[in-house]
């Protein structure tokens, strides 16, 4: 592979969305940000120098990290943020992976502007597990606030109440007509008849899954997460924040008397207020002949076509679309089940209260308390200082604890029903994991305050979807179902509204790896921790020193 080096300049920027102008934090001045392409086992080497107020870092959404920890980017977790001023290089190399990935700010809620698409190509002599496509086109969701999203979440942490919901979502930084004062705000993607085009979807929405479609075409989903999968046709997919799907659009072999429309709207489980509006674009159909405006009165009058999407809660269009997701799992992409299991987790996972400190009101879930969300029924807690960095000069007392409450499976002592989180623990307690242990995880939601489907993610690894269900997970059963021959491999997986899934992953990547879910409201209320995975005793099993320039707290 060769090094591919970019400058990240994180400043200022006035955006105007709905009408509203307002100052935001950018990469390059870009919103949306910038996109990097590199080749699977390319160096990719990005400069970020902070030129704004706040505290600032970048986290490569799914890129493997192997032994380059160091680089991962969660604030507090394996780094310091960038201070005003600073510079920091992130430097890593990308092993194993071809797809579409994303970067986005991991510290507070700075990722509703700081985000853009990592694009992975294959290496130069290896070709798709499909056609090549004619084009390849990066579709970013995102979410817009006319407010500052800085001053949204840290509201909603004083009154320990729900943040204010996003104005928009958008697509590719582009609300579109179906909301207020956005008429010229639309992504429009133009393509020519008879081409088969890569779109390369990323959910970069804070808090919301999103159904997507476009009417009256086929999606062909072939990979996701920066895995191929098995592909399979269908007018509609799901997307969770954090995920990326990466679909083929054939378009209509003529000219179609018509454009069409593309929508994505919520997948909502959960109660409470959300923002169920729909962010739209236009798929144009384009020729020369279309293209000169002196042809204008030969074109065909346009008619707009616009997709259906299922209804917000559609529990079982969900089910049916992520069953669909199977690895490749073939000779040249085979699928690397952990087959034996050395350790066995369940967590679960979920929202729940804490009492609201004196002299406060909260706006919690009951009367004085304020929203707490947790796994295994404790909320984290932010250390200030990284605990990689603390877990590698080997002074963790005081930071964190490996005392991360656990319900081994094996043997099994659990009861089949959830324990009561209603009022939450919390602290910053961590897994520790020799290296190379392969790890089965249930993670079970709660429902104490709800259903709720959690996109979980997890740093520094893939795992396999080995099962998932609904109710509650039953450690005799629901085991023998497991599919360990060709289940989906990803960095991102919703565990279901009122039910479970099964992970495994072999820990072969030796730091500290932060897991959480990735709707930000609940990362901010607490639904996140952290696996320590130690070194091996090989010199090629360890994490290197950190690199000069760190940042320090
Ligand atoms: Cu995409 Cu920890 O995040």
């Amino acid at each position: 592979g060769i090094t591919r080096h970019y400058t990240f300049n994180i400043k200022m920027a006035n955006v105007t969305r709905l009408c509203h102008t307002k100052s935001i934090v950018t990469v390059n001045g870009r919103f949306p940000g910038p996109k990097i392409v590199a080749r699977e086992g390319d160096r990719v080497v990005v400069k970020v120098v902070n030129h704004v107020k706040s505290n600032v870092t970048l986290h490569w959404h799914g890129i493997r990290q192997l032994r380059s920890g160091w680089a991962d980017g969660p604030a507090y977790i394996t780094q310091c943020p960038i201070q005003t001023g600073q510079t920091y290089v992130y430097n890593f190399t990308i092993t194993g992976q071809r797809g579409t990935l994303w970067w986005h700010a991991h510290i507070s809620w700075l990722r509703s502007t700081l985000y853009g698409p990592i694009i992975i190509l294959p290496k130069p002599t290896v070709p798709y597990p499909f056609a090549r496509p004619y084009k390849e086109v990066p579709i970013i969701f995102g979410e817009w606030w006319n407010a500052d999203t800085e001053a949204v979440i840290s509201q909603a942490l004083q009154t320990g109440g729900g943040p204010n919901v996003s104005d928009a979502y958008t697509i590719n930084g582009l609300p579109g007509p179906l909301y207020n004062c956005s008429a010229k705000d639309v992504f429009k993607l133009k393509v020519k008849p008879g081409k088969t085009y890569l779109l390369r979807m990323i959910n970069a929405a804070l808090n919301d899954e999103l159904f997507f479609s476009i009417a009256n075409h086929t999606l062909t989903i072939v990979d996701v997460d920066a895995v191929y999968v098995k592909p399979f046709n269908t007018e509609i997919l799901l997307i969770a924040p954090g995920q990326t799907t990466n679909v083929l659009l054939q378009t209509k072999p003529t000219f179609p008397n018509a454009t069409f429309s593309m929508e994505a709207r919520p997948y909502v489980t959960g109660q409470g207020t959300f923002d169920n509006s729909t962010t739209s674009g236009i798929l144009e159909y384009h020729d020369q002949y279309h293209l000169h405006p002196s042809n204008s009165k030969h074109s065909l009058p346009l008619l707009l076509k616009r997709p259906v999407l299922p209804d917000l809660n559609d529990t079982g269009f969900a089910t049916n679309y992520t069953s669909k997701l199977r690895s490749l799992a073939n000779s040249e992409y085979p699928a690397n089940v952990p087959k034996l299991v050395d350790r066995r987790y369940f967590f679960t996972v979920g929202l729940g209260s804490s009492p609201c400190p004196e002299n406060q009101t909260c706006q919690g879930p009951t009367n004085g308390t304020k929203f707490a969300a947790t796994v295994n029924n404790v909320s984290f807690v932010m250390p200030n200082i990284a605990l990689l960095q603390s877990h590698f000069s080997g002074q963790s007392r005081g930071v964190y604890s490996p005392d991360f409450p656990i319900i081994p499976l094996s043997p099994f002592n659990y009861t089949g029903a959830p324990p009561n989180n209603t009022l939450v623990g919390n602290g910053t307690k961590v897994v520790v994991l020799p290296f190379n242990t392969s790890v089965e995880l249930v993670m079970q939601d709660t429902s104490i305050l709800g259903a709720e489907s959690h996109p979980l993610h997890l740093h520094g690894f893939n795992f396999f979807v080995v099962g998932q269900g609904f109710g509650n997970y039953d450690p005799a059963k629901d085991p023998t179902k497991f599919n360990l021959v060709d289940p989906v491999e990803r960095n991102t997986v919703g565990v279901p509204a009122g039910g479970w899934v099964a992970i495994r992953f072999q820990a072969d990547n030796p730091g500290v790896w932060f897991m959480h879910c990735h709707l930000e409201v609940h990362t901010s209320w607490g639904l996140k921790m952290a696996w320590v995975v130690l070194d091996g005793s090989l010199p090629n099993q360890k994490l290197p020193p950190p690199p000069a320039d760190l940042p320090k707290c």
